[in-house]
């Protein structure tokens, strides 16, 4: 069987750990029952970096599966083909996760119901917001309260102009290293700050009001910690809220730099994006994304 998983792009500024946006750009993962042993192929994006034998993610979160059902994992044929790009914060390693538990739950006859199936990849992952947007599609805010209990989750669908202009630098960023940055405690009027920005930004998304996802697009617990791991990016931030943006925001843990506008406005933000960061020599490729 085959199963497509679109990138993700989490957090969306202040819904750290807890908000995911899937964009219109996929891996696929294939997977079939042979013989004996396992067989793992990969190609496209960052291809060179993906393990062949059991470290492999997807093969990992397939066992992770049937480990939870009490069964051995039957030998397999999995091919990969990769189009996202990988540790850039666009949810690659949630792709492998969700490909690896969806097709494990194919290979057991559709055993387990969606809100499982999600409870594991965020047990796997560590945090529910990609896992959710790439199981999900559309922009998911979601919720687990404690390793094993059950992902909540609600989906919401993004007005039809939406679009996403994302600047993936040319440097790989690991989660670990970005999450490491990040300090024990935050201030507790950062904290009311951002509970303010994620429920109006809900609220924006909900309501369709473009205006409120502007002002309410704002962090103060994570970006201004990992700001300076992506040189440029406090200025591309600003050039692109100046060229129109309805927002914009660091893409899960970096370095992308994801910005949110209509299609009218998408060649001065991709300009903006691309100028702030070469200003600070960050190189970038520029990506044009719809909302899955
Ligand atoms: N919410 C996560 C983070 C996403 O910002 O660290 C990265 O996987």
């Amino acid at each position: 069987m085959k199963v497509r998983i679109p990138a993700t792009s989490a957090n969306m500024g202040p819904g750290f750990d807890s908000f995911g946006l899937a964009l219109q750009l996929y891996n696929e993962i294939e997977v079939e029952r042979i013989e004996q042993g396992l067989v793992i192929t990969v190609d496209g994006e960052g291809s060179e970096y993906v393990p062949l034998d059991e470290q492999n993610i997807v093969f990992q979160a397939i066992r992770y599966v049937f480990e939870k059902a009490g069964e051995e994992v039957p030998p397999l044929n999995i091919h990969i083909h990769n189009e996202v790009p990988i540790t850039r914060g666009l949810g690659s390693s949630a792709t492998a996760i969700v490909g690896g538990v969806l097709a494990a739950n194919r290979l057991l006859n559709d055993r387990y119901s969606q809100q499982r199936l999600l409870t594991f990849a965020s047990d796997l992952e560590g945090h529910p917001d990609n896992v959710s947007a790439a199981m999900l599609g559309g922009f998911v805010v979601s919720g687990q309260f404690a390793a094993g209990a059950a992902v909540l989750y609600k989906r919401f669908e993004l007005p039809k102009e939406f679009t996403c202009v994302v600047a993936v630098p040319n440097f790989h960023l690991a989660t670990s290293v970005s999450r490491n940055v990040l300090p024990e405690q935050v201030k507790f009027c950062d904290a009311v700050a951002n509970i303010g920005a994620a429920g109006l930004l809900v609220a924006a998304v909900a309501s369709g009001d473009m205006e409120l996802l502007r002002d309410s697009m704002r962090d103060l617990i994570h970006e201004p910690y990992r700001m300076p791991l992506v040189p440029g990016m406090e200025k591309a931030v600003r050039l692109a809220r100046e060229a129109g943006a309805f927002g914009v925001a660091l893409s899960g843990a970096g370095p992308s730099v994801i910005a949110f506008c209509d299609e009218n406005r998408m060649e001065r933000i991709r300009a903006a994006l691309f100028a702030g960061l070469a200003e600070a020599g960050t190189n970038c490729t520029t990506l044009v994304l719809k909302p899955d």
